[in-house]
């Protein structure tokens, strides 16, 4: 299997050729509820499902990043479903149902707010290996009193020390569109990209320098482009032609720098 390279097809196939708990660690948003055409291309859920939790090494990571479209005034909750599937029938732990918060989102008309997030379900073969959490400044630091309620609903103090810096929460807060999601204008001849600075955070925090990173939905190349950037080994899978080029051309202007 050759490392650092998009495969040009169905992700099933590139699936196919690898051998179980091969990759450390999966970051991707497939294709949607056919909120966009993509191409025209659709994908096998249930399959692909299976086939992840496979190439997936014991102890590693996978963020699925989803959302619903509305249909007949509904939403389809296909985010829902596909998040106890993963669960239910595929084996893996629902590690933590983390939210992506687009700072600034396309406008709603009608009687709904504004969409402002999408999932990004973490899910874990078994327990995640590496955590290496993104964190900020503490407001207050020293000895404090740590509030718990105990079994019988009974107020518990321990005494804590709090020290400079903290976890963040598990909303992660993106500004997005031209310029800002990725300075790579080629990236915007594809229609739903993610920005790099998500894609970057979740590298950070569930893998090490070395490790193999996959995305079975590679569309413009921003994982290729953040792993080879953090000094990760990668694959992708893209079943459209016209997006490999997009993201080879990203790649190649990347790497120039480089040179
Ligand atoms: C939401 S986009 C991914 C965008 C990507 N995260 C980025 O930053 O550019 C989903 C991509 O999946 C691709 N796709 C759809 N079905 C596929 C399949 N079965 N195998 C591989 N790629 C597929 C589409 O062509 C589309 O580019």
């Amino acid at each position: 299997m050759e490392i650092n390279k998009i495969y040009c097809e169905d992700c099933l196939a590139t699936m196919q050729k690898m051998p179980n708990n091969f990759v450390d660690f999966i970051i991707t948003s497939p294709p949607y509820d056919d909120i966009r055409n993509y191409n025209g291309y659709r994908f096998e859920f249930e399959k692909i499902a299976h086939e992840l939790y496979r190439i997936l090494k014991e102890g590693s990571v996978m963020i699925w990043v989803v959302a619903d479209a509305t249909i007949n005034g509904s939403e389809t909750g296909t985010s829902f479903k596909q998040a106890l599937y993963f669960k239910e029938q595929v084996g893996f732990l629902l590690h933590d149902t983390m939210i992506y918060y687009k700072n600034n989102p396309m406008p709603q008309t009608g009687k709904r707010y504004h969409q402002h997030f999408e999932y990004m379900f973490a899910f874990s073969k078994g327990s995640p290996r590496t955590f290496n959490p993104i964190t900020e400044p503490t407001k207050y630091r020293g000895i404090a009193n740590m509030k718990n309620r105990g079994k019988n609903g009974s107020l518990e103090y321990e005494k804590v020390l709090r020290t400079t810096e903290k976890k963040v929460g598990n909303v992660f807060f993106y500004s997005i569109g031209g310029g800002i999601s990725t300075k790579d204008k080629i990236a915007y001849h594809h229609p739903a990209i993610f920005p790099e600075q998500l894609v970057y955070d979740q590298i950070y925090t569930w893998t090490n320098e070395g490790d193999l990173v996959y995305d079975p939905f590679m569309g413009s190349g921003t994982t290729a482009k953040v792993a080879q950037m953090m000094k990760r080994k990668w694959i992708g899978s893209e079943i459209s032609a016209e997006y490999v080029k997009i993201a080879k051309i990203r790649l190649e202007n990347y790497c120039k720098l480089f040179q």
